[in-house]
């Protein structure tokens, strides 16, 4: 019996052994002069993102799926169908190009010249006329992020922006209100049904 536990024991050891020899081997195989370039600033300060294999492939393969253990919000918003992401679950080089340098920028958007329709979100009616886009990008219902603005809403649901007069059982404000002003036409609604 004890002679088992013994091998048994020993059979952990090298297990664990291999393990770890293993794991430091992958993540020593590149080093900063395998790079193109340094990283930009928010990719750099972090401790965890120097360890190439944050993003790459063994291969030095740009992995998304390795974006996504850091960008929660982005995988959550790309498996809920939801926002900008939604149809950009790969490629995410070809518009978050890395090794730039510490200055570079990560994020390109034209705010004066966003077509808003790709966020699933289209401005319609009343909507449409708004011209600051802070009065709906609030800060206190966005996302905190160093560098960039960020346009990720905590909340979009409409009641993240207007209250209701009448609270209670009218939760999916859409089923009775349109975009376009408060007014309830119980006569239109009847004829789009
Ligand atoms: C925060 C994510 C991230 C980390 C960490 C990272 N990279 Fe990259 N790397 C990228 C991205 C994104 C690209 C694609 C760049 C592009 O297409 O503009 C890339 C591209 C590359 C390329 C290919 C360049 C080319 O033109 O084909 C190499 C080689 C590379 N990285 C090496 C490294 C090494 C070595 C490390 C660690 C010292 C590292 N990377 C760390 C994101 C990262
Ligand atoms: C009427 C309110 C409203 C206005 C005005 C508005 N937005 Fe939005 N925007 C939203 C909502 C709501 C979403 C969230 C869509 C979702 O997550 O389903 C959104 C999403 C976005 C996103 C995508 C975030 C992501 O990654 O999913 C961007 C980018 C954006 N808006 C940019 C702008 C810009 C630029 C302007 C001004 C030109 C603007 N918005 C004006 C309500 C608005
Ligand atoms: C077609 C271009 C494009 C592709 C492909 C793309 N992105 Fe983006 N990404 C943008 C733009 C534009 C913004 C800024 C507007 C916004 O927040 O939606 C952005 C914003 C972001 C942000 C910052 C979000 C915030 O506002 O806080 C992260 C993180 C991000 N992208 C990660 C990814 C990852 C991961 C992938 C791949 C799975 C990816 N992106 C693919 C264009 C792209
Ligand atoms: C180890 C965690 C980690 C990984 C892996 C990672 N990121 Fe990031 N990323 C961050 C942090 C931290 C920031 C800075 C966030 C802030 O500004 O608050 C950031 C910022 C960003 C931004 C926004 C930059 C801006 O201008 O505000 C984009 C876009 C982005 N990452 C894309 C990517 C893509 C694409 C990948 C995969 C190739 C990736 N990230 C992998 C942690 C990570
Ligand atoms: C079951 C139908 C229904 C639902 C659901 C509903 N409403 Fe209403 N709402 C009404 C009616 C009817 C009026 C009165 C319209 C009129 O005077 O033409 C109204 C009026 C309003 C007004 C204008 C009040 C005023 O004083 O002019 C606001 C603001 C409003 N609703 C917001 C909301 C919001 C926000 C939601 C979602 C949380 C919502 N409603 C859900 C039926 C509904
Ligand atoms: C991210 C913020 C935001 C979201 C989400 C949002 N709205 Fe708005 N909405 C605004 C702002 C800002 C205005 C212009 C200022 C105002 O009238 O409150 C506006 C205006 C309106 C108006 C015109 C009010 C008037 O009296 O002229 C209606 C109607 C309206 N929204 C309905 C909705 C409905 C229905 C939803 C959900 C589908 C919704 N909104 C989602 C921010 C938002």
């Amino acid at each position: 019996m004890k002679h088992y536990r013994i091998i048994h024991l020993i059979w952990v050891m090298i297990a664990v052994c291999t393990f770890f020899v293993a794991h430091a081997s992958a993540q020593d195989k590149y080093t900063a002069d395998d790079a193109p370039g340094e990283l930009s600033i928010g990719h750099n300060e972090s401790p965890g993102i120097k360890n190439c294999l944050a993003c790459h492939t063994e291969e030095l393969e740009v992995d998304p799926g390795q974006c996504f253990k850091c960008h929660t919000e982005i995988a959550q918003r790309i498996s809920s169908s939801r926002g900008y992401h939604r149809d950009k679950a790969e490629e995410c080089a070809a518009c978050h190009g890395e090794h730039q340098g510490k200055d570079s920028r990560l994020i390109e958007l034209d705010t004066a010249d966003f077509d808003h329709e790709e966020t699933g979100f289209p401005l319609i009616e009343s909507h449409k006329k708004i011209k600051d886009c802070r009065l709906c990008h609030r800060k206190d219902n966005t996302i905190s992020r160093k560098m960039t603005q960020s346009y990720l809403l905590r909340d979009s649901g409409c009641t993240s922006c207007h209250q209701t007069p009448h609270p209670g059982h009218q939760e999916v404000c859409q089923s009775c209100h349109t975009q376009k002003n408060w007014h309830v036409d119980i006569w239109d609604r009847r004829g789009s049904r």
